[in-house]
């Protein structure tokens, strides 16, 4: 084992990170292609100057807490509500994540559901596997139009901005609604309309989320936003499964009071609401926003990067709770 600072890593990362961190420190890791308990992350952590962590390694106060030695919790994704900030700023712990990296990955990912919730993709590709299939027909599987149709953005940040250049490709005009409006001058040059959130949800043909999730926006797509959507309107989550309301969302979908949805985040991964494996008009993706090799190795040497920064007593770069360093 080389020398450097013990780190501790939840799961297996892509070989190019694997390298850097066993190149760098003492690692080690879980081996076992699963999501740690919470006894194990504690037992895991116990001699470690670092914890490198996922999106569902819940790091709660007992977690942080259970070693007073540790330096870092780097975690390994743009979000960090897995993670109680509070918790870790109260004992001046630093957090980091691997913003931008991620960031047109996510939004083709956004995008690759639009198209497949409003094309159909999926229930034709079940079909064809019946093996029941006669033949092309001038009524089958009707979708509906992409180009022209409208794009909602909820929250406009890089992920959101992203998926701007995206919908030019489309011709699809882009309305939006931020916790913060851009200035007009912005707005004209992105060409972007903004909206209240309600208005967003009223106007569009899609409605794509890309929220952080917390407090504030948890439940942000309740039963309320969703009843104002158009009776073809198709709703697409990447970013956090809580940010929508699952069982609101179910009902819409069970009623047809929208066209569909396309998800890829769930509120209670790796479950789903029950009804909404067997809802035709749902796209379901096992998140998979970031999941290309060359997304993953950039997030991963940067999850290590952050963490051997802070380990060697270094700022690191992706700081999320800068209070504790300043
Ligand atoms: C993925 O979901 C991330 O937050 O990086």
């Amino acid at each position: 084992m080389s020398a450097g600072p013990k780190i501790f890593l939840t799961r297996e990362l892509p070989p190019d990170s694997m390298a850097i961190l066993r190149r760098h420190s003492q690692l080690t890791y879980n081996q076992d292609d699963r999501v740690l308990d919470k006894q194990e992350l504690i037992d895991g952590l116990k001699d470690a100057d670092g914890l490198l962590c996922l999106l569902n390694d819940t790091i709660d106060a007992d977690v942080i807490n259970a070693n007073p030695n540790l330096r870092v919790i780097s975690n390994f994704a743009v979000g960090f509500n897995n993670i109680d900030v509070n918790a870790a700023t109260a004992r001046k712990l630093p957090i980091t994540n691997t913003p931008g990296v991620l960031t047109e990955t996510t939004a083709d990912m956004a995008f690759a559901l639009l198209m497949a919730a409003a094309r159909r993709v999926a229930e034709g590709d079940r079909f064809v596997r019946t093996r029941g299939w006669n033949g092309w027909g001038p009524l089958q599987f009707l979708g509906c139009e992409v180009t022209g149709a409208t794009l909602g953005l909820v929250g406009l940040g890089r992920i959101g901005k992203s998926m701007i250049q995206r919908a030019k490709g489309f011709e699809m005009p882009v309305v939006y609604w931020n916790r913060t409006r851009m200035s007009e001058k912005e707005e004209s040059a992105l060409g972007v309309t903004y909206k209240s959130l309600d208005d967003v949800m009223t106007h569009s043909d899609f409605v794509s989320v890309h929220v952080a999730l917390n407090d504030e926006t948890h439940h942000l797509i309740g039963a309320e936003q969703i009843s104002r959507m158009k009776p073809t309107g198709i709703l697409i989550n990447t970013s956090r499964g809580p940010v929508v309301d699952e069982s609101a969302l179910v009902e819409a979908l069970k009623s047809r009071s929208i066209g569909g949805a396309g998800l890829d985040v769930y509120e209670n991964e790796p479950l789903l609401e029950p009804e909404l494996y067997d809802l035709p008009t749902a796209v379901l993706a096992p998140h998979l926003g970031s999941a290309t090799l060359q997304t993953r190795t950039k997030m991963g040497n940067m999850a290590a990067e952050n963490c051997l920064a802070a380990c060697d007593g270094k700022r690191p770069p992706n700081l999320v709770n800068p209070e504790v360093w300043d």
